[in-house]
């Protein structure tokens, strides 16, 4: 078992504990502390999961929201506030949300906003949502077609990681995952050395099980520096400008996928601007390893420059911010205009480096 405890400045305090038989102990354990405790899950997690739920806790009241991203909506949040109100949830209570970063974002709002704030257990069932979205207290819902426009700041009070949920997620699920893993690799040279040593097995269930607590330790050291991302947290956006610029224009990959792009795309442009040439290299042999040995097609680069352009983290009209890898275990902020991010993407492309 390994535990992390998460303080910010407003003293909300998370506690995080990665281990095995989550339900039927440390959940069943922490619910004992609660008059009521309210689920909430998607369709999907449900059907797979609900059952053992209802043994390890017992009889809960339960919102299902469908499965996807299409659903982090103002309209999921409201009909969960809805079926919370309508339970008698007190303020007191808690509610519990299990499934992926969807489910985790959508329910960790809420439960900010009901009664202005209950406490929220976090049970994140996809690698993505072990390794990050669980850990760090961002919830968010989209609005207005902008991805997690609207949201606050609310740890978790607790969060459980059970690697036993991983066995049921689909290919497409654990490297949207390994996504969010290597970008921790190049910023946190431990992770990138295991990732290196088991590049043949990357996909593998039970090594990703054994590396989730080391991705939620490097997490967590960086959300207990700084939680509301006013400096160091800024780091966790590293290829992340180009991702959702590609996210946003194709659609068609995961966003860890799309983030593996952009860290091998970032990396390429930081190559050229002084950075570690041989360890982002190596850093692009990752991102591909995890990608499935190659590098999909790239969008048009002047497209992808008028949507980085969208980006929140941008400080001004027609430029780009981007947070790129810069050596081992180092990062480094630049700042380009769209012409010049659009003629690197183009380069690349073209010279496939
Ligand atoms: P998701 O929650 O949509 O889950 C992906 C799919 O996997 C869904 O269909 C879900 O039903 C299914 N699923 C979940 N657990 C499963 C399991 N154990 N077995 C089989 N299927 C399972 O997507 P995600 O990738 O987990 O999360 C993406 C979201 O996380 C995005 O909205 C993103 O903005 C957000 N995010 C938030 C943070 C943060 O700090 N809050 C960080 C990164 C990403
Ligand atoms: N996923 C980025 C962050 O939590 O800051």
């Amino acid at each position: 078992m390994r535990t992390f405890t998460i303080t910010d400045e407003s003293t909300q305090t998370s506690r995080i504990v990665c281990r095995r038989e989550i339900l039927q102990q440390a959940l069943a354990e922490a619910l004992r502390g609660y008059r009521q405790a309210f689920v909430f899950s998607d369709e999907t997690v449900w059907q797979l999961y609900g059952r053992r739920v209802g043994r390890a806790l017992g009889e809960r009241a339960v919102y299902c929201m469908p499965a996807g991203e299409a659903h982090k909506t103002p309209e999921t949040l409201f009909a969960l506030l809805a079926a919370m109100a309508q339970a008698g949830l007190h303020r007191n209570d808690c509610l519990v949300c299990l499934g992926g970063g969807v489910v985790g974002d959508v329910g960790g709002l809420a439960a900010a906003l009901y009664m202005r704030g209950i406490d929220c257990i976090q049970v994140p069932t996809t690698l993505l949502a072990q390794v990050d979205s669980s850990v760090g207290g961002k919830t968010a819902v989209d609005f207005c077609s902008i991805k997690n426009l609207v949201g606050v700041f609310h740890q978790p009070k607790y969060v459980y990681i059970d690697p036993v949920f991983l066995s049921t997620l689909p290919a497409r699920e654990v490297r949207c995952g390994l996504g969010e893993i290597v970008k921790h690799g190049a910023l946190c040279p431990e992770i990138f050395d295991t990732l290196e040593q088991n590049r043949d097995r990357l996909t593998d269930w039970k090594f990703l099980a054994d590396i989730v607590p080391m991705n939620v330790a490097f997490k967590a050291d960086v959300v207990r520096a700084d939680a509301k991302e006013g400096g160091l947290r800024k780091c966790l956006n590293l290829g992340h400008t180009s991702a959702h610029a590609f996210e946003l224009l194709d659609g068609r990959l995961s966003h860890g996928e799309y983030v593996l792009i952009g860290t091998y795309l970032e990396a390429a442009i930081s190559a050229a601007r002084g950075g570690d040439r041989e360890y982002l290299a190596r850093l692009q042999q990752l991102c591909l390893a995890a990608l499935g040995g190659t590098l999909p097609a790239l969008p048009d680069a002047e497209a992808a420059a008028r949507a980085a352009c969208l980006d929140k983290k941008n400080t001004g009209r027609g430029r780009i911010v981007l947070t790129v890898p810069a050596a081992r275990g180092e990062y480094r902020l630049l700042e380009l205009d769209t012409q010049e991010y659009a003629r690197e993407l183009a380069r690349i492309g073209r010279e496939g480096c």
